[in-house]
């Protein structure tokens, strides 16, 4: 072996107390949308919400189709939704919500990796990190400064 690389990742559970009123915003409005989201195939809801620099707040939730791959992630239906209106507004944090249908207690998530690769072009486009809350069955909340925390040895240079 001529060396070995690591790469460390960081995630912090939070209580819900400790999050700021925007982001309370965030999980209240992507709790929401869960509720609408369109997956009879798997029958897991998501919701997403996206808050963008200027304020804004995008929410959205997954799409499935009956031919599985046509189906769309909530994260990535809330981006193209958000930068789609404000293509000048870099988004700055992401919550994150999901449940299994008829059940009342929310699910473990956390991004697909082909909803990772794209908030990673978002902080490649907008210079900036995209901070990821996701809550938890137990009414917690998973907070990454970052998606380098979720895709680490991301791809990110044409040129390097
Ligand atoms: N899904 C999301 O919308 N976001 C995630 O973070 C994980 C998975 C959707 C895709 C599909 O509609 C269903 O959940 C099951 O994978």
């Amino acid at each position: 072996m001529r060396k070995r690389i690591e790469q460390t990742v960081c995630l912090m559970e939070l209580d819900l107390s400790e999050l700021s009123s925007v982001e309370n915003t965030l999980i209240e409005k992507a709790k929401e949308l869960m509720e609408k989201a369109y997956a009879p195939y798997s029958e897991f809801f998501v919701g997403a919400s996206v808050l963008l620099e200027n304020g804004e707040i995008f929410s959205a939730n997954n799409q499935e189709n009956v031919s599985f791959p046509v189906g769309v992630c909530a994260e990535r239906a809330a981006l193209a939704y958000a930068i789609g209106n404000f293509p000048d507004q870099a988004p700055v944090k992401i919550a994150i919500v999901a449940k299994k249908q008829g059940l009342d207690r929310l699910a473990n998530v956390t991004p697909c990796g082909s909803c990772r690769q794209t908030i990673n072009e978002y902080e490649l486009k907008f210079k900036k990190p995209v901070e990821i809350l996701i809550l938890t069955p137990e009414n917690t909340v998973l907070k990454a400064e970052g998606i380098e925390n979720f895709l680490p040895f991301r791809f990110k240079d044409l040129n390097d």
